[in-house]
């Protein structure tokens, strides 16, 4: 079978990998898959050779002002490429096969969940936190694939593991973009041709600053300065956050040190987009 629903199915097909002797890759997706998933499966099989993806939106991570009702769904068309890039089997249970018992636990981050997406998004983070850690419980992977584009939950994910004693390895792609700059996410299909062209200054303003960056720029304010500069010229979008991060606190800094990175969020229209770039010594 291709595509389980159930925490047995899921389980038995990865003993049977297992018992081949296959390492397992893991792929936790919530679906409305488009290349950036899929650039996940590849990672993922150099990894291992069988590769589990869950699509499952996951309730616990909506705030109440965050419509779950419209995220896109879309299973049978996300299986046909996943399965198509080369993905062993789809794991898509309901939200009952998750949730239907009681709960009395939870995950809650801690330092790195504070700000940026963890303040404009109340216990979305908790919500992450606890549906990866039932996951990855559930399908017990050697790895676990993430990417870059989403850098503050993929650096919560990795703490996670490691202060959970979780035995995975948990592996960071980088973001896959539209030939324009653009990240790709199931959010630009709001855009209109318009505001597409008005949220290019995001990508535009992060590679600046990594330019910067590389050019010996360690002052935090010059290097936000530069994408402020591009990010104000443009008329269409409004900015929600922009800085540079330290990556193991998500804590801002006043100078480059060691792993950081320059990240932002912005609205455009009524979508708001997220995007990074990471300043490496
Ligand atoms: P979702 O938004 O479906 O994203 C699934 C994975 O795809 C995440 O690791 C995300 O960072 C990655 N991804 C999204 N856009 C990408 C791009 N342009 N390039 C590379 N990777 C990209 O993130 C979630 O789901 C959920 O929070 C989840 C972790 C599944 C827990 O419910």
């Amino acid at each position: 079978m291709k595509v389980v629903t159930t925490i047995a199915e899921v389980r038995a097909a990865v003993a049977e990998a297992r018992a081949r002797g296959d390492a397992v890759s893991f792929v936790p997706t919530m679906g409305a898959l488009h290349d950036g998933h899929l650039s996940l499966v590849d990672a993922a099989r150099r990894l291992g050779r069988y590769v589990v993806m869950s699509v499952f939106v996951n309730p616990l991570q909506f705030g109440p002002n965050e419509d779950l009702a419209k995220y896109p769904r879309d299973l049978e068309g996300d299986v046909e490429r996943a399965l198509s890039r080369g993905t062993s089997i789809v794991f898509a249970p309901s939200v009952d096969e998750i949730y239907g018992r009681d709960r009395a636990t939870e995950i809650r981050p801690l330092q790195i969940a504070e700000e940026w997406e963890g303040a404009s998004r109340t216990g979305h983070f908790a919500g992450v936190l606890t549906v990866v850690a039932k996951l990855f419980n559930i399908v017990q992977p050697d790895f676990a694939v993430f990417g870059q584009k989403d850098l503050q939950q993929a650096c919560l994910i990795q703490a996670m593991a490691r202060d959970l004693d979780f035995s995975l390895k948990v592996v960071v792609e980088p973001t896959v973009r539209d030939s324009d700059g653009l990240a790709l996410s199931s959010r630009n299909q709001f855009l209109s041709a318009r505001e597409r062209k008005s949220a290019l200054a995001l990508p535009r303003a992060l590679t600046k600053v990594r330019a910067a960056h590389r050019a010996g720029v360690r002052k935090v304010a010059e290097l936000e300065h530069v994408a402020e500069e591009i990010l104000s010229a443009e008329q269409g979008i409004e900015l929600d956050y922009l800085a540079v991060v330290d990556t193991r606190t998500f804590k801002r800094v006043r100078t480059v040190a060691g792993n950081a990175a320059v990240i932002a969020a912005i609205r455009v229209g009524t979508t708001r987009l997220i995007d990074n770039e990471l300043l490496e010594p």
